[in-house]
């Protein structure tokens, strides 16, 4: 019998995180330089309910139901499972791995999620549409930070920029005019979970200071959305600086990444920002050339990696 694999790819957010699970808009691309992929083997012999998931990266080789019930990837196979009783699937080996950085804000979980539900319906005979997909990724990130907005699981789902607004229809992207972004990892491991938690806990305390934030987040998103469809990705640069300040004045950037979008700037970067949930993880860059020399500036900076990527362009 054939194995059932599904893959699902990195992604980030270009403008919009953390003001995007209060309602405002965001916008976001996959990355499919790198990728979360999950290889389901049926095992003919083997008896129902006996799921082996081998996940190197993270140093896992166990039962299905050896799992905590929360545990993500016990979670994902529910999922996919529907109404079936675990214990009465179908025996089969599971093989997960990616290359998308973990607590990067690369959306490595979502990734690996959407990887596993699509693979994993596949071998139980259902082929799910990118919508079902998401929507079930949606509930492990649940168990990832308690209130997602929702726009990982869309974007990896997908796998298309797109413009989301929670409780609403996404929609895909026009881009007229390619450009290009330059990730840098900072190797420090972001918290989305705890950034989360303390945005939370700001707007509880400052409930106006911080909807004057957010809102202002959500005008920057509208307004980027404008100069994509136009064709004018320039304009981007400014709006990603200003983005990145109000995501500072969240609490949700640290030294080493203000010293990255520093670096990138001063290198020629048109415009920089963190991405994702912040207190560590990744900056992104608007870039026109010189990808190099900046690319070789950050990793003088500190970074741990680059990598760049063409909004855009024919797949
Ligand atoms: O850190 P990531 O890649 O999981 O991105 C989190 C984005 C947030 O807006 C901070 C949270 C969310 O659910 O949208």
């Amino acid at each position: 019998m054939p194995a059932f694999t599904a893959t699902a790819p990195g992604k980030i957010i270009l403008f919009g995180e953390h003001a995007v699970v209060y309602g405002e808009p965001a916008i976001a691309i996959p990355v499919q330089a790198v990728q979360a992929r999950a290889i389901v083997t049926p095992h003919i012999k083997g008896q129902s309910g006996d799921i082996h998931i081998d996940a190197p990266d993270i140093s896992l080789s166990a039962q299905l139901l050896d799992l905590d019930p929360d545990h993500p990837l016990r979670a994902a196979i529910s999922q996919a499972a529907g109404e079936h009783p675990l214990e009465d699937l179908p025996a089969c080996r599971i093989t997960l791995s990616s290359s998308i950085p973990a607590s990067a804000g690369l959306g490595s979980g979502a990734a690996i999620s959407a990887s596993l539900i699509r693979a994993f319906s596949a071998f139980l005979g259902q082929r799910l549409t990118d919508d079902q997909v998401s929507l079930r990724a949606f509930e492990i990130e649940k168990i990832h930070h308690g209130t997602p907005s929702g726009i990982d699981n869309t974007v990896v789902s997908h796998q298309k920029p797109l413009y989301y607004r929670k409780g609403e229809k996404f929609r895909f992207l026009e881009i007229p005019t390619p450009f290009s972004i330059l990730i840098a990892d900072s190797g420090r491991p972001g918290n989305t979970l705890n950034a989360v938690g303390q945005v939370r806990q700001g707007w509880m305390n400052d409930p106006e200071g911080y909807n004057q934030i957010f809102t202002s987040i959500g005008e920057i998103s509208e307004n980027a959305l404008k100069q994509i469809e136009a064709g004018s990705p320039l304009e981007l640069g400014s709006l990603m600086d200003q983005n990145h300040d109000l995501l500072v004045e969240l609490g949700v950037s640290t030294s080493e990444l203000d010293h990255l979008i520093q670096t990138a700037k001063n290198s020629g970067a048109l415009g920089a920002k963190l991405s994702g949930g912040g207190l560590g993880g990744h900056i992104i860059a608007l870039i026109e050339d010189q990808a190099n020399q900046i690319a070789a500036d950050l990793m003088d900076a500190g970074a741990v990696s680059t990598l760049v990527t063409t909004v855009g362009a024919p797949p």
